[in-house]
């Protein structure tokens, strides 16, 4: 039997904790769970101490350690992280995380921006605002589902007649015949833009100093999961990935230190469940 602050349990899967929200500290309550069982982690750290949340205890090694072995083969992790500006330097821990988490075999897959369409102003301090932080997306071996989503093409339907085609990680080629024309849909890029905390269903998580955008959980989930599939956020705060994981057919599991915020979480999920038609859109 293991102990931890809040939580008592016998290693046993994660039969026990699929669509649930569990209150401790994620490690000891990851340490419960089989190897490979996840398929997508979606989840923000605390910042560098930006904010101080009751009963904190961040410890992120473990913390890499565990998703690594409870992710499945071809899985992903999505780490939403940016770094604070101590001493006139930002401290660099992002980098120093991706890094981690490649030092203990995950693939840095692709390094992501969550571009802030309404960014909080800042004091001048001889650099420009800040509106972005990183979306490390880890996978671990080849990633084994990707939905691409795809967007409209800017210059649709447009002949390249006579342009050249360069690719930079092979050296440069030049195309032998012309372009096709502009197709009209491409896949997105791996800048995603949000406006935060303005759509109704973000105004669910006042209360939580940092809630991402649920569009952002919306558009990674999709991407690399199906329905039915199992998503976890160890430090789901006020419960954004387990909610639209409901919505989304998938199965969650939601962690957070904070029994508050545990209850957020389930309230919001709670208003998901009583709402079926809405996950049928998404079928
Ligand atoms: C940036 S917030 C996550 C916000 C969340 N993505 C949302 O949309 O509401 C980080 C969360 O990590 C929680 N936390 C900090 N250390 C933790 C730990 N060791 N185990 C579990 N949760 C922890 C905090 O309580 C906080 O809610």
């Amino acid at each position: 039997m293991q102990t931890t602050n809040f939580f008592q349990c016998d290693k046993m899967g994660i039969g026990n904790y699929i669509n649930s929200i569990i209150a401790g500290n994620c490690v000891s309550v990851m340490k419960n769970f089989d190897d490979n069982v996840i398929d997508l982690t979606v989840t923000s750290p605390p910042y560098d101490d930006l904010r101080n949340y009751n009963g904190y205890v961040f410890p992120f090694k473990e913390i890499a350690g565990e998703l690594y072995r409870i992710t499945k083969q071809g899985g992903v992790v999505v780490w939403v992280v940016a770094d604070a500006t101590i001493d006139a330097t930002e401290t660099g821990t992002s980098f120093r995380q991706a890094l981690f988490f490649k030092d203990i075999g995950f693939n840095l897959h692709d390094t992501m921006i969550f571009r802030k369409r309404n960014p909080i102003p800042q004091i001048y301090r001889k650099r420009y605002n800040n509106e972005f932080e990183y979306m490390f997306v880890l996978s671990k071996g080849t990633v084994k589902t990707h939905n691409p989503i795809r967007v409209d093409c800017l210059h649709a339907g447009l002949e390249l007649n006579g342009t050249t085609y360069k690719n930079y990680s092979k050296n440069e080629q030049v195309r032998e015949k012309p372009a096709n024309p502009v197709k009209d849909r491409k896949i997105k890029g791996n800048v995603w833009e949000y406006v935060v905390g303005k759509k109704q269903e973000d105004q669910e998580a006042k209360g939580h100093p940092a809630p991402f955008p649920c569009e952002l959980a919306r558009d990674h989930i999709l991407s690399w999961t199906n329905k039915g599939d199992v998503v976890l956020d160890p430090m789901c705060g006020s419960g954004t990935t387990p909610r639209v994981a409901c919505e989304l057919n998938r199965q969650y599991i939601g962690i957070d230190i904070s029994s508050g915020y545990c209850e957020m979480s389930r309230q919001r999920v709670k208003m998901i469940e009583m709402q079926p038609t809405l996950a049928i859109e998404f079928e």
